[in-house]
């Protein structure tokens, strides 16, 4: 049973086809997987992808074309009208656009949805009162959305989204109209009312940071098919698709231009240095690379590039190092990963005239 098993949302074999063009636009294929209760579950992929639409089916926004997505067990495709609206209640959505009413204030922004679900007036002061402090708003109350800042209407959408006291907060590019440090700021309160709440989030975005920074696990999408499933620390570590790869490409450190103008392929037989990649996927070294294991390099080694992130408890990230060329047999599996995988690669030399 889908409880049991601590599924939230269970989306089995969803295939979503779009009309259109002369077979129509294949937007997801065949996706199967579980949103656990209580996860904060990412969705990645290229634009296009099918993130939107996967999204959408959780609250019946799209219909699968074939296969069934589930809520607490329950085929949201086969809901009538009220079980609908009733659904919909207990999932908030925010978006890159806010979509605040301009015409209205703060609170009546917040409150309208109450006010359309024929909440008591009385019920409803007290219900908007709560989640605009909540979402750090208290004082913008009676402010027209003109005048806030980005942050503060994603605040805004936040509260809104949670006026049914929902169960799932699906976000769809939430923090992308914002600035780093407003982001950060959006996905600490999510993380907060999601733990306050027992929320499960699922969220999209194109920024792999946020990701990292407060997803518990994370699906790859490439052309409509669900193509890597995982823990972010483990995905991020060694990301197995093509696709996932693609993605993350741009948190990688990468060689610095000055260095990658220098290298070459082989020195032959002249002196010269040699540029070794560590890749540490943070499975074996959770707390971090101890220094008396880099001095297995020796004393001629040089940290030349790199760095060591810490996600969600496991060190990981790669470091560049340069030694003498002869020093290389030498070296060579003195960093393992739990499968006895060499850690070391051999990026390029640097001759010693360079
Ligand atoms: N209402 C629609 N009618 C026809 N085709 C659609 C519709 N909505 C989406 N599509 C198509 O389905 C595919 C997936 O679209 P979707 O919006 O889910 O992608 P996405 O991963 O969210 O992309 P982005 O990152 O750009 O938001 C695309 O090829 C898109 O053109
Ligand atoms: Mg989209």
């Amino acid at each position: 049973m889908a409880l049991a098993t601590g599924a939230h949302v269970s989306f089995s074999r969803v295939s979503k086809r779009y009309a259109g063009a002369a077979h129509g636009v294949l937007a997801l294929e065949d996706v199967s997987f579980d949103v656990r209760r209580g996860e904060v579950f990412g969705i990645i992929g290229r634009s296009g992808a099918g993130k939107s639409t996967l999204l959408r089916t959780i609250n019946a926004l799209e219909l699968p074309s074939s296969g069934a997505v589930k809520v607490n067990g329950t085929d949201v495709g086969a809901l009538g009208e009220d079980a609908l609206v009733a659904l919909r209640r207990r999932i908030g959505m925010i978006f890159q656009h806010f979509n605040l009413l301009s015409a209205k204030t703060v609170r009546e922004n917040v409150a309208l949805p109450l006010r359309v679900a024929g909440v008591p007036p009385q019920r409803i002061g007290e219900r908007v009162d709560a989640l605009l402090a909540l979402v750090g708003l208290a004082d913008k109350a009676d402010v027209y959305p003109a005048r806030l800042s980005g942050g503060q209407k994603q605040r805004v959408g936040i509260a809104r989204a949670l006026v049914h006291e929902p169960e799932i907060l699906l976000c769809d590019e939430a923090t992308s109209a914002l600035d780093p440090e407003t982001t950060q700021s959006i996905l600490a309160l999510l993380r907060e009312v999601s733990a306050a709440m027992g929320l499960t989030v699922v969220l999209i975005t194109h920024d792999m940071a946020v990701i990292r920074e407060i997803c518990d696990r994370v699906l790859v999408l490439d052309q409509g098919r669900a193509v890597e499933l995982g823990e972010v620390w483990r995905v991020f570590g060694k990301p197995q698709a093509e696709a996932t790869r693609a993605l993350l490409r741009p948190l990688l450190h990468g060689l610095p231009a000055d260095l990658c103008a220098q290298l070459v392929d082989e020195l032959g037989a002249a002196p010269g240095r040699a540029v070794l990649s560590l890749q540490f996927a943070g499975a074996e070294r959770a707390q971090g690379v101890s220094l008396q294991e880099l001095a297995l390099l020796g004393p001629e080694a040089t940290l030349i590039h790199g760095g060591l992130d810490r996600i969600r408890g496991h060190a990981q990230g790669e470091l560049l190092v340069s030694l003498p060329a002869h020093e290389v047999p030498r070296v060579r599996g003195l960093f393992k990963d739990g499968d006895g995988a060499d850690l070391i690669k051999v990026i390029g030399y640097v001759p010693a005239s360079a």
